[in-house]
């Protein structure tokens, strides 16, 4: 009670004109104004403000990333109150928040896909930043940041972006075969996530042009067209990223985007004495100590370590592609981008590209 005498006091002599209520619990309480939703309450003539001083953070994958955020009370306090802080996640196409992190005192708990990669940074007072370590491809989307003082809390929210690079994917068998389900896995395959649209569509405005529809993260399906053209919607429709809408996830079959971003280790082109075919492609990146590269792994060193390299290789889903970061002759487009021959039979012969840990 000695907190709640101290409030009144404050109160008091801030506030004379408060009304004074006698609530149930016998703890003084009046509400002086409605909360505005910018992360303030009013007790007591107190007011806890809760904030990030940015709206979004920018990451790699597998680097550790701070979200800031602080909170403090109006006027100050001289006694420290016990609060719970709670950081909650929203993921870009998902209605619902998940739990990331929980913390009361100097004790802390994370959890799900968080577990033991979330913490609480408290290096001054009313520091309550979110520390996640090794980031992954999956982690971007809304953060929020809650402070809750007895029966009322208040919150701030940052995004968090990650960086990387988008790309368009076929399996095999050809265009528009896969499910919603099936681009997911085929994405994972190739060592990246289903794209956001905030995903394409950066990277439609860095140029990405694509005349198939695929899958984006939240079951809709769009393709991005930046020089509109006649097999692609006709020249009528203007440039932009252009939209089918939610389609069914089970029934309906289409190309996908993915993502993916920076990687540990690198990819390189192996150098080896003869041309192989599939099968010895990825047993010679085995005997030299790695394996046999993604397609979002050559597409994170394309864009991330400027891999260039005008000779095709093979690639674990059985495409053959070469790398370009600085065009000239006869090394396809003016364009630096990936260029791909497709999915060769596998006994035709080209070189390899493989990926190490190291
Ligand atoms: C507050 O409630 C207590 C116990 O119900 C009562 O004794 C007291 O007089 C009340 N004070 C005011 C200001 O209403
Ligand atoms: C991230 O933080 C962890 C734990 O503090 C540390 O072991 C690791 O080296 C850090 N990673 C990077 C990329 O800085
Ligand atoms: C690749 O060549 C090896 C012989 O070096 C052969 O055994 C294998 O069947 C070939 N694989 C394909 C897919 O053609």
């Amino acid at each position: 009670m000695a907190t709640s005498r101290h409030l009144l006091a404050i109160l008091l002599t801030l506030i004379p004109h408060l009304v004074y209520s006698n609530s149930s619990n016998g703890f003084f309480y009046q509400e002086l104004l409605n909360g505005n939703g910018n992360g303030e309450i009013h007790f007591n003539g107190v007011k806890l403000h809760v904030e990030s001083e940015v709206q979004s953070v920018f990451a790699v994958r597998g680097s550790n990333v701070t979200l800031p955020c602080r909170y403090w009370y109006d006027p100050v306090l001289n006694t420290p109150r016990k609060i719970r802080v709670k950081w909650s996640w929203l993921p870009p196409s998902e209605e619902h928040e998940s739990d990331v992190l929980v913390a009361i005192g100097h004790k802390h708990r994370s959890y799900g896909e968080f577990k033991d990669r979330a913490h609480l940074q408290q290096l001054h007072p009313g520091q309550i930043s979110l520390l996640l370590t090794d980031v992954r491809l999956k982690d971007s989307g809304r953060y929020r940041c809650e402070v809750i003082d007895g029966l009322e809390d208040e919150s701030a929210t940052v995004d968090l972006e990650l960086r990387g690079v988008v790309f368009p994917y076929q399996p095999p068998h050809g265009r528009y075969h896969l499910t919603f389900q099936a681009a997911q896995k085929a994405c994972a395959e190739q060592d990246s996530a289903v794209a956001t649209f905030d995903q394409l569509f950066s990277a439609w405005q860095d140029g990405l042009d694509w005349c198939n529809a695929g899958w984006l993260a939240d079951g809709t399906v769009q393709y991005p067209i930046t020089q509109p053209r006649q097999p692609c919607g006709g020249l009528s429709m203007a440039a932009g990223v252009r939209s089918y809408g939610f389609r069914h996830r089970h029934l309906h079959r289409y190309d996908v985007f993915c993502f993916s971003s920076s990687l540990r280790g690198r990819v390189y082109f192996l150098e080896h004495p003869e041309k192989l075919n599939f099968t010895e492609a990825a047993e010679a990146c085995r005997e030299d100590g790695g394996h046999i590269a993604t397609v979002g792994q050559l597409f994170a060193a394309w864009k991330f370590m400027r891999l260039d390299r005008c000779d095709a290789g093979w690639l674990a889903d059985g495409s053959v592609r070469y790398p370009i970061s600085y065009p000239r002759a006869n090394c396809g487009p003016s364009e630096p981008g990936v260029r791909s021959f497709g999915f060769p039979s596998p006994h035709h012969k080209h070189g390899v590209y493989c990926y190490s840990s190291q």
